[in-house]
Formats: C-alpha cells, sequence, structure tokens
C-alpha cells in the first residue's frame, strides 16, 4: 500500500495498550500513514507506561478531553462506554473520530463504513466515523458483489469467532486454560460462561430480548446499513470457538437472480481485498490459521444451494484476520480515504469553508 500523500497528522489512539490498539499502531506504520505526532492514550491504569513505537518511546497518557486539543485523527478502541464519552469532546476540539466500539455505528447521523464498499459514505460525516463490527466487516465485501451483479434476498451467517474478538484477557483466558489442561488442573473461566478451550460456545456478547445476543444483532443491523438494503432479510448465530486470531463465517444467501459457483468466484475475486482459496481436490479452502496476520478477507467452499430453487442459491466460507481488516486495518484505511478525498473534518466545516472561499 503506497503512503498517503499528505502533510504529517497528529493522530491519536484511544485504547493503545489493547489488543486493537496496538494493531492500529502497527497498521499506521505499515501502511505509511502520513503521522506527524503520535499520540497514545489509555485509561488512568495505563498512564505513564512506555510503548515502543517503531523504536521511539511512547508514554501512555490518561484519554480525557484535553487529550484531543490538537489531534486530527483520534482512532477509538477502547470500549463503547469511552467512546460515547470522549468522542464527542474529541470533535469539539476538532478532531476525527474512528470509532471502532459499537457506540456510534447504528446513529443514522455517523456513517458506518468498510473501506471498500460504502467509501463515499464517509464524505458526510460530522466528526464521527463508525467501524463495523470484525463479523460484519469480512462479510460485507463479500455480499456487496452478490447484491451488485444478481441482487440478494435472504443471507444466513453463522459465524466461528476467534477469543482476540473479545480483548486481551480472553486471549490470556484460552491459554491458561490450555496449560491447565495439559497440567490435568481444572479449567477456570471468568471472561467468559464457561470454559472455552476445546469448546464452541453459542453465545457471543449479551443476549437479547428477541433470543438473538447482541453479536448476532449487530450483523443484522450493520450489514443492511452498510449494505444500504435496509430490508434485507439476514439471520446469523455467533459461536466463540477457541482460535487466537481470525474469525471464521458459513454464509448461505438466496439471490434474487441465478448465480453459479464459477461465477460467484469470479465476482468476489474481483473484489479489493478479496481473495478466493477453492479448490477441494487439494483441501484448499480459507483457514483462520493462514488468514491470521494478513489484511485479505478469503473466500472458499463456493457451492450451489439446492434447497433454494433456480439456482439462486449459494453457500460458502468466508475468514479474515478480525483485529486488522475487522478493526485495525479498515480503520486505517478510513483515515487514508478521508485524508486521499480530502474530507478530514467534517462535512459542515467543509462546506462552511467552501461557502466563505
Ligand atoms: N478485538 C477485536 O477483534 C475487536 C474488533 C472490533 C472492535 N473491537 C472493539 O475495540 C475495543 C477494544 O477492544 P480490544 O479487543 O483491544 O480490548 P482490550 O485488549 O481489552 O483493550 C482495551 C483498551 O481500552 C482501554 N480502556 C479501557 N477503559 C478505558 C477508559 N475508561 N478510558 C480509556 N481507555 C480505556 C484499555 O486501557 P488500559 O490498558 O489502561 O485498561 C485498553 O487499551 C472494544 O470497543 C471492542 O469492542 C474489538
Amino acid at each position: 500500500m503506497p503512503a498517503v500523500n499528505s502533510n504529517p497528522l497528529t493522530v491519536a489512539v484511544v485504547g493503545a495498550t489493547g489488543v486493537v490498539g496496538a494493531t492500529m499502531i502497527r497498521m499506521l506504520l505499515e501502511r505509511g500513514f502520513p503521522v506527524g505526532q503520535l499520540r497514545l492514550l489509555a485509561s488512568p491504569r495505563s498512564a505513564g507506561h512506555r510503548i515502543d513505537v517503531a523504536g521511539t518511546d511512547h508514554v501512555v497518557a490518561e484519554a480525557t478531553p484535553n487529550a484531543f486539543e490538537g489531534v486530527d485523527i483520534a482512532l477509538f478502541s477502547a470500549g463503547g462506554d469511552t467512546s460515547k464519552a470522549l468522542a464527542p469532546e474529541a470533535t469539539a476540539r476538532g478532531a476525527t473520530v474512528i470509532d471502532n466500539s459499537s457506540a456510534w455505528r447504528m446513529d443514522p447521523a455517523v456513517p458506518l463504513v468498510v473501506s471498500q464498499v460504502n467509501p463515499d459514505d464517509l464524505e458526510w460525516h460530522e466528526g464521527i466515523v463508525a467501524n463495523p463490527n470484525c463479523s460484519t466487516m469480512q462479510l460485507a465485501p463479500v455480499l456487496m458483489a452478490l447484491r451488485d451483479a444478481v441482487g440478494l434476498e435472504r443471507v444466513v451467517v453463522d459465524t466461528y469467532q476467534a477469543v482476540s474478538g473479545t480483548g486481551t484477557k480472553a486471549i490470556r483466558e484460552l491459554q491458561a486454560q490450555v496449560e491447565a489442561h495439559v497440567a490435568r488442573r481444572p479449567l477456570e473461566a471468568s471472561v467468559y460462561p464457561h470454559p472455552i478451550a476445546f469448546n464452541a460456545l453459542p453465545q457471543v456478547d449479551v443476549f437479547l430480548d428477541n433470543g438473538y445476543t447482541k453479536e448476532e444483532w449487530k450483523v443484522v443491523t450493520e450489514s443492511r446499513k452498510i449494505l444500504h438494503l435496509p430490508d434485507l432479510r439476514i439471520s446469523s448465530t455467533a459461536v466463540r470457538i477457541p482460535v487466537f486470531v481470525a474469525h471464521s463465517e458459513a454464509v448461505h444467501v438466496e439471490t434474487t437472480r441465478p448465480i453459479s459457483p464459477d461465477r460467484a468466484r469470479t465476482l468476489f475475486a474481483a473484489v479489493p481485498g478479496v481473495v478466493v482459496q477453492d479448490d477441494p481436490a487439494t483441501s484448499t479452502y480459507p483457514l483462520a490459521t493462514t488468514a491470521a496476520d494478513t489484511d485479505e478477507i478469503y473466500v472458499g467452499r463456493v457451492r450451489q444451494d439446492p434447497s433454494i430453487d433456480g439456482g439462486r442459491g449459494l453457500a460458502f466460507w468466508v475468514v479474515s484476520d478480525n483485529l486488522r481488516k475487522g478493526a485495525a486495518t479498515n480503520a486505517v484505511q478510513l483515515a487514508e480515504i478521508l485524508v486521499e478525498r480530502g474530507w478530514i473534518r467534517a462535512a459542515a466545516a467543509r462546506n462552511a469553508a467552501g461557502t466563505r472561499a
């Protein structure tokens, strides 16, 4: 990815001590984002901690309203409560927030954007841009290809999600349970309601009144918003599995017009950032272990679903790194688009400046 051509910007990473925050810092460096000054922010617990960034020592500061003075772009990944409290403080000080929590995603005044699906929605941001949930993120570009070519009628997606999606504590919990198993000690669970090692938990996040979990409902509502399909029929079951990094998804789609698996593979491969890995003869299909630490979304096991009439049913398997494309990479890609298109400042401020000019 070529470096974005811009004057150096002051960039804040809120939640810099977390797994997503750490990945955001890596992505800013790897992608050559024009960072002039980097501010690493976290809770009071981490204030004063030091983080080495490309050989330079950075001191973590507490995320307070005044920490956003002079910030151009603030990448938030510190939970919904922190985003609710501090994103408006950041925008009031002129920063544009790219928020990784669920706090603002379904706010009609906030664009919810996957870089290769709906980048034009960034144009109308008023200071806050929402980064989608990781499960939705890897699904939307693939669904976009079908929406544009043959229309989408109904989607059923079942997820197999890595523990890193829950954060640092869950990574440690899986590791500790594996070690306890090997040492023949009892498995202790505190992050999840049951042991995650050697298990599959059909609960990701809390349950809602409709019987779905919050994670499942995010896939439903966020997909509709990103794809601009408010009436899309979509259902999901989200399952946590003992994988450290990369979410997998089994997807069943009913399209409006017929589509063959071959055509679907061609359409998927044409989406930027999507890679088709599909050769049953050699047991080639997307795997969490090979997707981890990459930015691509991998699709395979593409086949006709014979339970749908008229060749309008497809089934496939989608895998992507939840920390990279599912969180940090997309956030940095959105920042790159804001810079490239001159949309860093809020739309009203840009328009006012344009009117005065
Ligand atoms: N993990 C994923 O795959 C993923 C994907 C998409 C979105 N997200 C979202 O990203 C956010 C962070 O997730 P994570 O996985 O990185 O979690 P994590 O590893 O537990 O890290 C949480 C981060 O938030 C900071 N934080 C907590 N309370 C804070 C406060 N009151 N003020 C300022 N900072 C605070 C923590 O700072 P301290 O170290 O000081 O406690 C830490 O830096 C969550 O909103 C999550 O929903 C995660």
